[in-house]
């Protein structure tokens, strides 16, 4: 198995089990601001998303990664200005998978995706502080640690630091060229 073997595919209701599973994770849990959610508000995201880049009122977009035939993560795109040029992501994986780069890959593939709309200037990210691997996987990709919103997040009952981290068209296609 290598990385380049798995595929981003159109998020769909079927997907609604291996997506509450992955967020019931001690490891998503512990690291991201996931607000409590029911069966049914994850089908009704589902049925709601999209992963039609061309179509011109859609701010928000979801992704499922397979991996030979098993769905193994989700990758998200949000609160898209067309206007501004900007757009932020979310990611996740069945922490099964994780360590094998299949996280990097996937990110990669969807900004590869996102910087085909001429107007997108930039993408931005949140992280948790304690959230290595996130961190580990933004840098990977070229992304700059921006600031840090003190205890912006409540995650457990416990507030923690949220970075916010931004890549910009111009150093995403110096990377591919290089
Ligand atoms: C964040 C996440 C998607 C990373 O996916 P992944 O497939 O495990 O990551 P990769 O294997 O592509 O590794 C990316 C980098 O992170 C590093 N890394 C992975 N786990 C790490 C850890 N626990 N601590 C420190 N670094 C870590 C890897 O070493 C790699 O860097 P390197 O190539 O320089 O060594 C995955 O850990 C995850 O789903 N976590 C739970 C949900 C979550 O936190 N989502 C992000 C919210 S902001």
């Amino acid at each position: 198995m290598t990385t380049s073997d798995i595929r981003l595919v159109r998020a769909l209701p079927e997907h609604v089990d291996v997506w509450m599973a992955m967020r019931d994770e001690p490891v998503s849990r512990t690291r991201m601001p996931l607000e409590p959610a029911t069966r049914e508000s994850l089908l009704k995201r589902l049925q709601e998303s999209t992963d039609d880049l061309s179509d011109p009122k859609a701010t928000s977009f979801r992704w499922m990664v397979e991996l030979e035939g098993r769905i193994i993560g989700t990758v998200a795109a949000r609160e898209l200005s067309r206007f501004q040029g900007r757009i932020e992501i979310g990611y996740m994986l069945s922490s099964a998978y994780h360590g094998r780069g299949l996280g990097t890959r996937a990110v990669s593939m969807v900004l590869e995706r996102l910087f085909q709309w001429p107007f997108l200037h930039r993408v931005w990210l949140t992280t948790a502080a304690d959230n290595l691997a996130s961190q580990a996987l933004a840098r990977k990709l070229g992304f700059t640690l921006e600031g840090v919103m003190r205890e912006h997040y409540l995650i457990e009952g416990q507030r923690k630091d949220q970075q916010v981290w931004g890549l910009l068209r111009s150093e995403w296609e110096g990377r591919r060229s290089a």
